[in-house]
């Protein structure tokens, strides 16, 4: 039964351990087929706001919801102009009276918030300037498949510190995973987001060795340096960066049973190299398929109890 019914889904962190394992054995039996046939989400449809670009996410929740049994449409910020055109609070009560949830691609986290308290349907994270979870269950999803339980698994993440290093430490919290942090000095994750993960008990360990992170870690993990917002900075971060890009050579590094992920698009000849993705260690595109197993289980769990308002 769905655990997750008019909840909102802004943090890795909305979830508590036992909701995470609920999520992932819906996504690894959705994958397997096993909701085949099924229209757990019949009647019922998602709006999804976008003030940045995406494949993955766009393509991923709209099959997502058809599968389920329900409908998805696409609102580019052109045409509702989320806090210019219309103020947030407003677009949150309108969209409340016709949707039964909104997934939105935003910059700012506390416009996600502020969708949140203003709509009575839930809202997910569709990736912020500060955190995407719903990437981490995709990322997880696959780890799961090839590593089993993640508790104690030796996950290092290179590069910038930027929405994917902070949902990587909140992952941590939730999964029990040994997560390191290795970024250029100056470019660490949010230090709210870390303390506050070590309080709760989190094995994390920020650094800025690159060659001792990499040494025999079970998942080696990169993003772009720079992220979508921030192309003036390129050519700062670009120098920067010197000898954080995965190669072959890199992979050689990690542990023999190690696997590579990325959550794409790949900004190729900075942070990773083509031989990198194409790698046997290189599971990125399986990651990539598993943005549909994980969210269509979200979505399940979120929306499943909800009556068609019609
Ligand atoms: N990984 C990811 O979120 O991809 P998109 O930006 O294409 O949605
Ligand atoms: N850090 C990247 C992730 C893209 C999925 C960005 O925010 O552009």
């Amino acid at each position: 039964p769905p655990v997750l019914s008019g909840r909102d889904f802004l943090s890795s962190l909305d979830l508590t351990p036992q909701d995470y394992r609920a999520v992932m054995d819906t996504a690894h039996a959705m994958k397997r087929g096993e909701f085949r046939g099924q229209k757990p989400l019949d009647g019922l449809t998602l709006a999804m706001l976008f003030e940045k670009a995406s494949l993955r996410t766009r393509t991923t929740f709209d099959v997502a919801m058809y599968q389920l049994g329900g409908h998805a449409l696409t609102l580019t910020n052109q045409e509702i102009g989320l806090g210019t055109r219309e103020r947030v609070s407003d677009v949150a009560q309108n969209l409340e009276r016709w949707v039964d949830g909104i997934m939105a691609r935003v910059y700012l986290q506390s416009t996600l918030i502020e969708l949140a308290q203003h709509a009575s349907v839930p809202v997910i994270n569709g990736l912020s300037d500060s955190l995407h979870p719903v990437q981490l269950l995709a990322d997880y999803q696959t780890l799961e498949e090839r590593f089993g339980d993640p508790r104690g698994l030796k996950i290092t993440y290179i590069g910038d510190g930027n929405n994917m290093a902070n949902s990587h430490i909140q992952m941590a919290v939730l999964t029990g995973a040994d997560v390191t942090i290795c970024t250029p000095v100056g470019y660490e994750p949010n230090g709210k987001v870390l303390i506050d993960a070590l309080a709760a008990g989190a094995r994390v360990t920020l650094t800025s060795d690159l060659e001792a992170a990499v040494s025999g870690a079970q998942v080696l993990y990169t993003d772009v340096w720079i992220s979508m917002g921030q192309e003036g900075e390129a050519e700062r971060k670009r120098r920067a960066f010197d000898g954080y890009c995965v190669t072959p050579q890199m992979l050689d590094r990690i542990d023999a049973d190690g696997i590579f992920l990325h959550c794409l698009p790949a900004h190729y000849g900075e942070e990773v190299v083509p031989e990198a993705t194409e790698h046997r260690k290189s599971r990125v595109f399986d990651q990539a398929e598993n943005r549909l197993h994980a969210q269509k289980a979200l979505l399940y769990h979120l929306m499943a109890d909800r009556q068609p308002r019609w």
